[in-house]
């Protein structure tokens, strides 16, 4: 098994290490590549997703992906900024399924901004498409306004479009992940502003016909965004177009206290996939030792699960990981009073102690 290994900016570096250490005394044979992305891409080759990284990402059976992005690079023009890496590969790559979990570990209950009874227990999934609407769409650019209001002024204009193909793809994967859950689907647009958002709720309406045993409700996203911070619990598995699904997912995240728990997975037609942390790059702390490497071993778990069918080894990464918690062991995101501060590293060593 071939795994790109992508650690891109900031943070990246550091937390990936502490995933492939994982990875590495799992007792596997795992073939592993490492290739700069993002502003690292930049620096060595002049791109954000060097050719050669691409090829190692094409060539690979998964990928694993740190972050990308740091504030020196925001005066790039935007072709040669990191974020074009991430797009890149997802678009190249086929990626449009994103799960975005969001999971709250018991231990971690006090970490929500929430209070405890609301968030406690939670465990939603959220499925983004990533290859479409507005984030890919044409035309888009800043050009002198044809027409309207403000005919002659300049403009900024992007487009929000969806294929039925697309909406199809995205919406049986969906699906198939609620049937393997609660059975709950929530579907979210704007159908009562948008084309496209009842375009999606039509088309998605119609594959519901081939799953019968999954209850399927539509809901708009600003009333799903109010929901989801006023009972998430109510919610089993979310999906929604890329731009939304951006927002709502980060929300979601929140929910549970501490981004930097959270894996996600980004998968094409055939279930190979690009894995990575939810969290950014966060460069106020990167080179400091003190990020919280879980959600990038968490993704490297869902990256067995999904992509190189070991389940069993993914099972046993992820009650690493609940053992570590609950040996009170927590990084400065998610630490509380009476519990034990430690780093990156430290965290990573846990992790591999409890594998063993
Ligand atoms: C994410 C990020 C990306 C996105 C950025 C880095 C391009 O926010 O994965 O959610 O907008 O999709
Ligand atoms: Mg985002």
């Amino acid at each position: 098994m071939k795994i790109a290994i992508l650690p891109g900016d900031g943070i990246g570096p550091e937390i990936v290490a502490e995933a492939v250490r994982v990875l590495n005394v799992l007792g596997e044979q795992f073939e592993m590549e490492t290739a700069p992305v993002g502003g690292a891409g930049y620096e060595a080759h002049g791109h954000p997703l060097p050719e050669a990284t691409l090829q190692l990402a094409k060539d690979a059976d998964a990928i694993l992906f740190g972050a990308v992005g740091d504030w020196k690079y925001d005066t790039l023009e935007r072709a040669l900024r990191p974020e074009q890496a991430i797009l890149g590969l997802r678009k190249t790559l086929g990626l449009f399924a994103n799960f975005r979990p969001a999971i709250l570990y018991p231990e971690l209950a006090g970490a929500s901004t929430l209070k405890p009874e609301v968030v406690s227990g939670l465990d939603i999934l959220i499925i983004r498409e990533l290859t479409g609407d507005i984030y890919f769409g044409h035309p888009r650019g800043v050009r002198t306004a044809p027409d309207g209001a403000f005919k002659g002024e300049r403009e900024g204009f992007d487009t929000m479009r969806y294929a039925e193909t697309e909406i199809r793809r995205i919406a049986h994967v969906a699906f198939q992940a609620a049937l393997k859950r609660d059975k709950r689907l929530t579907s979210v647009d704007k159908a009562n502003v948008l084309e496209t958002g009842q375009f999606w709720r039509d088309i998605v309406t119609d594959v519901h016909r081939q799953y019968p045993a999954v209850m399927l409700d539509h809901m708009y996203v600003d009333n799903a965004a109010m929901q989801l911070v006023r009972a998430p619990k109510k919610f089993d598995v979310l999906v929604t177009g890329n731009m939304f699904g951006d927002i709502l997912s980060d929300a979601a995240a929140m929910l549970t206290g501490s981004i930097g728990m959270l894996p996600s997975a980004s998968l094409d037609a055939n279930n190979k996939g690009l894995y990575e942390p939810s969290h950014g790059s966060a460069p106020d702390i990167a080179g400091k030792g003190i990020a919280n490497p879980l959600a990038t071993i968490l993704s490297a778990a869902m990256m067995l699960r999904f992509s190189l069918n070991m389940p069993e080894q993914a099972d046993r990464i992820d009650a690493a990981v609940k053992s570590v918690l609950a040996q009170g062991l927590r990084t400065a995101d998610i630490h509380e009073s009476g519990t034990t501060l430690v780093g990156t590293e430290a965290m990573g060593d846990a992790v591999v102690k409890a594998l063993n």
